[in-house]
């Protein structure tokens, strides 16, 4: 069957405009379009290339998604070696290096440089032939590597076709870069690894060499891995003078540079930087393990040159490491949300970058026994990805014959009640239905940001309201009086005053963050936005059955089967009807919607008088905004409530409109209008 004009150009006008919503998307992070649209043009387009075969081109938006499984990795060789950097570990070293590039090039002029933080991902090479991805690979040894391009195709922000705007695209282009898993995801994907009885992974790193190495890249296509490039391999067609030069083309062609680099005039300059992006660190989203600091001239790179395995225009300003060596002093078993008893190991204070650490979490037997860890061990750990300390392995060498191993006890610590392992899981769970460690935690989330959002609700108060019986369930929060609160340890009566007001604001609400807020198992933010979206009221939503919450894209058998169960349970409707009554309140959800703010994006600093920030996302959202948490030229309005932060200045400096909650609240408009 031969393929009509019509369609061709159907499918090449797809995959045009796919390419740009990608670029947009992934690369830029402003997107043009909603992600219901973008899947509608996806799905044209899926469809058009199963009907037709013939359309089919491996490096169609389409193919994204996974390729078929390989049964092993081919070797490719670099044409331009994949070198190391030299490490400097202090200020007197970068001057050396200094004074050796000044002795190399017989000069006492500065010298510019490009410092830029190092991202501790996995280095990768790819190709680019006429614009058009042709392979992608690992360092390996530094002269050949294993093609990876299956897995690489799958990167969000890896373009397989250079964009056409401005530079011109070279005939051969060998770029590298390292690709990494950003914070959030790796601990998103650890989450999920536990939950499935799967070892987490130690630091992103780790999670992203992982991730590059598996040979079916539909697993690969799951994770949200992302890629900044860094340096040029060889390069054909196209004269480019210098680092920055090089940054532009990047950005031109629609890759993306390392961010937050900087040219330094001087070693002052770069000094600046590395101390910057060392209290930067803890900060960003990626993992960071120093600074790369490079001559920006390419002329001068070349007169440079090599030697071994580095080259002599660059080093690395490496930061403090994240691991340490520790004691396990015990281990106590911790009882969460849903009555799970993660192993804690408490330890003996240890500093690691900054933060000092004493306990990590064992998160459960299975890892406790695969990699025996004993009370009384000494034990390497970590603290990377901004997550919680993890303990990498134990040294038995450092064993003294005192070490005891950890039971885990067979009635929960807090109530008392059987603690149960449930076929096929790694978890013991706290079987007590009033447990007051289960109940305290579900209220921590139910307040939470991600949920009801009670500002002041904090740990000490819930540990209160919960030993004096004042609150057995979140319904009771709403039932609170000033002289309850008031008779509690240390909330003075302004608190307690705050404290009701926020409770009572909390009231109205939206129907994602309630359904968040609930804690059901497996159903996170993002979970509880398409059910809200789906479902449209808490009605029909409690009435589904499982095979209903399967129809949702991304929701499967497990999450269905968590859904159906919470809301079979009696317990768990009548605190939702004893929420409903006491006046919680929530609009219903019509499909997303377009509207007067539609394209414009909102960024929200200091406190509103006459709503709470997600009342006042909520509003924008309603409209067909955007709000989001950081500033820059594309942000349409910074709204500015009281005691605004740092991100007013920044809209000032980029000169983007500040709006105060009075012209916010004109420009929002009344309730009705939603
Ligand atoms: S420039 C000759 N810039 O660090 C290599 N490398 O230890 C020049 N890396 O193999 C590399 N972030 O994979 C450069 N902003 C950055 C980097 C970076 C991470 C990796 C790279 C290199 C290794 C050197």
């Amino acid at each position: 069957m031969s393929v009509p004009q019509a369609i061709r150009a159907e499918a090449e006008r797809l995959r045009s405009e796919l390419r740009h919503h990608n670029h947009r998307y992934y690369v830029l992070d402003d997107p043009e379009v909603s992600d219901a649209d973008y899947d509608r043009l996806f799905r044209r387009l899926s469809q058009l290339e199963a009907e037709y075969p013939q359309l089919q081109d491996p490096l169609s938006p389409t193919q994204k998604v996974g390729a078929p499984p390989l049964s092993e990795f081919a070797q490719i060789r670099h044409r331009v070696p994949m070198l190391s950097l030299a490490n400097v570990v202090n200020r007197e070293e970068m001057q050396e290096f200094q004074d050796r590039l000044q002795r190399f090039l017989d000069t006492d002029e500065p010298i510019v440089y490009v410092a830029e933080p190092k991202i501790d991902g996995v280095a990768v090479e790819l190709v680019y032939e006429n614009g058009r991805f042709v392979t992608g690979s690992t360092r390996g040894d530094g002269t050949t590597g294993e093609d990876i391009s299956h897995n690489i195709k799958t990167i969000r922000s890896v373009p397989l076709r250079l964009l056409d705007q401005g530079v011109s695209i070279p005939s051969r282009l060998e770029v590298r870069g390292e690709v990494f898993l950003p914070n959030a995801a790796f601990r998103r994907l650890n989450a999920e690894r536990l939950e499935a009885g799967e070892s987490p992974f130690a630091n992103p790193r780790n999670a992203t060499a992982g991730s590059l190495k598996q040979l079916d890249s539909a697993v690969t296509a799951k994770r949200p891995l992302d890629l900044f490039c860094h340096g040029l391999g060889h390069f054909e067609g196209g004269g480019l003078a210098s680092h920055q030069e090089f940054v532009q083309a990047l950005q031109s062609w629609g890759l993306k540079p390392v961010p937050h680099g900087r040219l330094c005039r001087d070693l002052s300059e770069v000094f600046a930087v590395c101390d910057t992006l060392e209290a930067q660190r803890d900060a960003l989203p990626f993992e960071i393990d120093g600074v790369v600091v490079r001559v920006d001239d390419f002329r001068l790179q070349h007169r440079l040159g090599a030697i071994s395995r580095s080259p002599r225009w660059a080093v690395a300003y490496k930061f403090a490491a994240r691991q340490a060596t520790t004691r396990v002093v015990s281990i106590v078993p911790q009882v969460g949300r849903t009555g799970t008893l993660t192993p804690v190991a408490e330890l003996l204070p240890v500093g690691i970058g900054g933060v000092t650490v004493k306990s990590a979490s064992l998160h459960n037997m299975d890892e406790i026994r695969r990699k025996d860890i004993r009370i009384g061990d000494t034990v390497v750990v970590e603290r990377a990805g901004d997550v919680i300390p993890y303990v990498v392995k134990a040294l038995p060498d450092k064993r003294t014959g005192e070490e005891t191993l950890f039971v885990m006890p067979d009635r929960c610590p807090v109530c008392g009640a059987e603690v149960e392992r449930e076929e096929g899981e790694a978890a013991y769970r706290c079987t007590g239905l009033a447990c007051r460690a289960k109940l305290k935690e579900s209220l921590k989330f139910f307040a939470g940001r991600g949920g009801m959002d009670i500002e002041g609700l904090g740990d000490k108060i819930v540990e209160q309201l919960v030993e004096t019986g004042l609150v057995t369930d979140p319904g009771d929060l709403y039932g609170l009086s000033q002289e309850q609160l008031a008779g509690l340890e240390r909330l003075a009566d302004k608190s307690a005053y705050n404290l009701l007001a926020a409770i009572e604001k909390s009231k109205t609400t939206s129907l994602p963050r309630f359904i968040a807020s609930l804690g059901i198992r497996h159903v996170g933010e993002a979970t509880a936005r398409q059910l809200a979206e789906h479902f449209g009221d808490l009605g029909p939503l409690m009435d589904a059955d499982p095979a209903d919450f399967e129809e949702i894209r991304d929701i499967g058998p497990e999450v269905a089967r968590s859904l159906a169960h919470f809301f079979a349970q009696d317990q768990n409707q009548r605190v939702i009807d004893k929420l409903l009554s006491a006046g919680v309140d929530f609009p219903t959800v019509a499909a997303r919607r377009e509207g007067r703010l539609s394209g414009q994006t909102f960024v929200l600093t200091g406190s509103l008088a006459s709503m709470t920030r997600s009342q006042a996302q909520q509003r924008i959202e309603a409209l067909g905004g955007k709000s989001t948490s950081g500033v820059s030229k594309k942000t349409s309005y910074v709204v500015a409530g009281a005691e605004p932060g740092a991100k007013r200045d920044k809209a000032e400096r980029l000169g983007v409109a500040i709006l105060s909650e009075e012209e916010f609240l004109r420009l929002v408009g009344s309730e009705d209008e939603t």
